[in-house]
């Protein structure tokens, strides 16, 4: 078990979202994660950053700009904007959104490849590449499609294989086609660094062997690749756009952009603060926790760390929490296939951001794939968000403001008091799992607190208690406005913004974002006007959108 009271500090960060296409829903699966993670965190006043950014190198990147007429310096800043744009619009606060273009993120990138020349882990081989003669250029990773050498899937990616997750060279495909023109590409010979993953093994293995609290595949996978035995990895690239890689012989090309990536991690912590942000990277008491998709693992504990390891001075990952697939109505999400909802959509159906994170926390495919199904949006949001939370925050605050307009004072019953002790043991269940990265379950807990809340005030009848027994209404409205108010702490790190405003509506001037699961509900303390938070899905809504984002317009 995980307890947040051991650690001094900790660096949050969510996989980099490349700059070709706005995220879907999948892809932001990571990004909700540790956003309320680190709302989580912050809110327990822990020290804590939230780091993410734009993944902007790689060939895609510069074939896109081309497209667009525009550099590929402009193009990358447009879709980071738009990014970060969507990001916020969803209500996930960083601490710093950079982009791994950057210059603070290339002096890194070349510090730490100098340090792992020094170290003798880089090694030069020629290598046979893919060259599109009917494009003019040279075809990595995915830009070349075929058939997996391993296991026979057909549309393997140049760089990996997404039947099977081997690692691949593009040259290694069977029957390789370039992606842009369909053409077979020529196959032809270049000088190329690699990584020697060979002499990181025996230090990654024991590294990640000692992590025994890592779940599933974060600690199997890469452990049954290692056992496999690793082979080095090439980490240069025939590009223009990029970081340039500091040594003779390569001038005219650039690093890889998984090689550069996660170097961004460190430099948005640099470019945030300026000062003393070693500690974040540096200092044994800051943890660092990744949050990311299943299929960014091999690269965050093998490449990742095997970098970290060109000094001794740098901290490697502490903890990494990956997710399964959310995929769309049982289908992949495709851009060009127009399936399934993007990030830029969500807006369009007026449906609001508190909803949406509802329901992507409520689904998060934490162990299991799951499918994004409108029908289900609409029940979970009905029945689960609407027909429960906020049917009793609403219950409790306009029947509080009407009858009292100000908090009652407290004067429990022995049936309170049992009620009570079943609320806190699921309090302390919802501590545990959003510490041990069940946010999902963490989520549950809190619409079992709900639903108790939601007997208790059936069970007590308050509406009666005004006319006949006012003194016990009001012991009975304290404790509901007292749940309430634990209600809305608990929602914090999943509804933000409905949790501020459900804060408002009880009367507290302070910042629910700060000062714990504890608060101090006074008797006095005037309420605020009582509003609905959250509204229904109209059904034709739902069908509506079904067929909208369906591909099949
Ligand atoms: O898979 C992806 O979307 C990558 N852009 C994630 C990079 S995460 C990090 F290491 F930079
Ligand atoms: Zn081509």
């Amino acid at each position: 078990m995980i307890a947040i009271a051991e650690f001094k500090r900790t660096l949050v960060t969510s996989a980099l979202p490349y700059v070709n296409n706005v995220p879907h829903l999948g892809n932001i699966v990571c990004t909700l994660r540790s956003d309320i993670y680190s709302r989580y965190l912050k809110l327990q006043g822990k020290e804590t950053l939230f780091i993410c950014g734009t993944d902007e190198s790689g060939t895609r990147t510069e074939i896109e700009a081309q497209k667009r007429k525009l550099t590929p310096d402009k193009y990358c800043k447009v879709m980071h904007d738009t990014i970060l744009k969507k990001f916020n619009w969803l209500e996930i606060e960083f601490d710093n959104f950079g982009r791994t273009s950057s210059e603070t993120n290339k002096r890194l990138t070349q510090e730490i490849f100098s340090d792992l020349e020094k170290k003798g882990w880089i090694i030069e081989k020629e290598i046979t590449l893919l060259y599109c003669a009917h494009d003019d250029r040279y075809l990595p990773d995915s830009y070349v499609e075929g058939t997996c050498p391993f296991c026979g899937f057909e549309g393997a990616k140049g760089d990996q294989c997404d039947n099977c997750s081997k690692f691949l060279e593009p040259a290694e495909l069977k029957n390789p086609r370039c992606k842009l023109c369909g053409k077979t590409p020529e196959v032809r010979k270049d000088m190329h660094l690699f990584l020697d993953l060979t002499k990181a093994a025996p230090y990654l293995k024991k590294w990640i062997e000692s992590k025994k609290e890592w779940k599933g595949i974060s600690r199997n996978l890469p452990l049954a690749w290692i056992k496999e035995g690793l082979e080095p990895r090439c980490i240069s690239r025939n590009l223009k756009w990029g970081t340039k890689i500091p040594k003779k012989g390569y001038e005219d090309k650039v690093f890889y952009v998984w090689f550069d990536a996660p170097i961004g991690y460190i430099a948005f912590t640099e470019e945030l603060l300026q000062k003393d942000w070693e500690k974040w990277w540096q200092s044994k008491d800051t943890r660092i926790v990744h949050f990311l998709g299943k299929d960014n693992v091999p690269f965050h504990t093998i490449i990742w760390p095997a970098e970290l390891m060109s000094n001794s001075k740098w901290n490697l990952p502490d903890y990494i929490s990956s997710n399964e697939y959310l995929n769309y109505e049982g289908e992949q999400f495709s851009k060009s296939r127009n399936v399934g909802i993007f990030t830029s959509d969500l807006e369009k159906t007026g449906i609001e951001p508190s909803i949406w994170r509802f329901y992507m926390s409520a689904t998060l495919p934490e162990h299991k794939d799951y499918d994004f199904d409108w029908q289900d949006l609409m029940d979970k949001t009905n029945n689960e968000l609407v027909a429960n939370i906020g049917n009793f925050l609403f219950r409790t605050l306009s029947f509080s403001k009407k009858n009292f307009g100000e908090v009652p004072s407290e004067k429990l019953s022995a049936d309170d008091k049992k009620s009570l002790e079943s609320v806190e043991k699921l309090k302390g269940r919802y501590i545990d799992n959003m510490e041990n990265f069940n946010l999902k379950e963490a989520l549950k807990n809190v619409l079992e607190i709900s639903n108790l809340a939601n007997q208790y005030f059936q069970k007590n009848e308050p509406w009666v208690l005004v006319k006949t027994d006012k003194e016990r209404c009001g012991a009975v409205i304290n404790v509901c406005l007292g749940l309430s108010s634990l209600l809305g702490k608990l929602l914090y790190p999943f509804l933000p913004s409905s949790s501020e405003r459900l804060w408002k509506q009880l009367g507290f001037t302070d910042d629910i974002s700060k000062g714990g699961l504890d608060f101090a509900l006074k008797s006095g303390q005037k309420l605020g006007e009582p509003k609905i938070l959250f509204t229904k899905i109209e059904k034709d809504d739902a069908e509506k959108f079904k067929i909208e984002f369906s591909g099949k317009r």
